[in-house]
């Protein structure tokens, strides 16, 4: 099964003026279809012959076995990330994240500017060639990360929502070596409504469910992180776990145990250290004791479920 080359969504002119119709047609038309002609020629009687595009990527980028799968590698995955790249960018101009996408910005970078800031320094400092990536990690956090040459973010369990070519192909006819002055001009092209579709999607597939350890153990960042912030409506929802974890917790803990006095009070479990001096289990000590504890713990442990339970991040606003 050959690979298809994707066409561009746009006319090899509507980027311009910040990307010329040559600078893009030659893009398009050499670079990136070159590294699909290249991994057609590679493929044919190897593991990777049935494989999508993307599966070629994360599989043979996985474990390079032979020089082969390293040629198959690279031109696979050059061809994953301009097909991306493609879609990050939109001849319309001057879009604005959506509110939901700026809002998980801000909380990693503080503000929008703020991380295209460290975004253009990250691109001036890379060395070389290579991608400059907006990642979604496996902690659920947003992250810039530098791709070497063809280094792909999805190999080590990220997904990308947001890339920038820093080939010097992709930018030396318009630009030289002016890398400073691309990179600050892309802003305007940027597909907002591709990088948000991108998050959501990522979102789908992180694991939402932790285990009461690490529940437990991230809670004083968790709090900090998410109680700080102005997200009044995921503070309510999680106010929301939190009551009706405790109460649920607290009524459970009470029945439970006052069923177990009742137990115990019959004699059907055994508990000499609460026998009167009458001989007679004291049901009033255990209804006195016991069910108050019951409902200690109950709460303690249902406020502890609520709170660590897992909350889905679903946008705002729908873009
Ligand atoms: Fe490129």
């Amino acid at each position: 099964m050959a690979i298809q080359i994707t066409p561009l969504p746009y006319n090899t002119n509507a980027l311009e003026p910040v990307i010329s119709e040559e600078a893009l047609r030659t893009h398009y038309e050499q670079h990136y279809k070159g590294y699909v002609a290249k991994l057609n020629d590679l493929i044919p009687d190897t593991i990777y012959e049935e494989l999508s595009l993307k599966d070629i990527v994360l599989r043979s980028g996985k474990k390079i076995q032979w020089d082969h799968e390293i040629k198959i590698f690279n031109n696979a995955d050059q061809a994953w990330n301009h097909t991306f790249f493609w879609n990050c960018l939109t001849p319309a101009r001057n879009m604005r994240p959506s509110d939901y996408l700026a809002q998980r910005i801000c909380e990693s970078f503080g503000t929008l500017k703020a991380f295209q800031e460290q975004f253009n320094l990250e691109a001036l400092e890379l060395f070389g060639s290579g991608w400059l990536w907006l990642v979604l990690t496996k902690n659920n956090t947003l992250e810039i990360m530098v791709g070497k040459n063809d280094e792909n973010p999805m190999a080590s369990g990220n997904s990308p929502i947001f890339v920038v070519d820093l080939w010097e192909h992709s930018y030396y006819l318009d630009y030289q070596s002016r890398r400073k002055e691309y990179i600050e001009n892309i802003w305007d092209l940027v597909n907002w409504s591709f990088v948000h579709a991108e998050l959501v999607k990522a979102e789908k597939h992180q694991p939402t469910r932790k285990s009461t350890r690490e529940s437990i153990k991230g809670l004083p960042f968790y709090l900090r992180q998410r109680w700080v912030e102005s997200d009044r409506t995921f503070i309510k929802r999680r106010r929301t776990c939190l009551v009706s974890g405790t109460v649920i917790g607290a009524a459970l803990g009470g029945t439970i145990f006052f069923f177990l006095a009742a137990l115990v009070s019959t004699q059907v479990i055994p508990l000499p250290g609460l026998i009167s001096t009458s001989g007679n289990i004291s049901s009033g000590f255990v209804l006195f004791f016991g069910i108050p504890l019951g409902v200690f713990l109950g709460a303690a442990c249902g406020a502890l479920v609520g709170i660590g339970t897992p909350m889905p991040l679903t946008p705002k606003t729908s873009h």
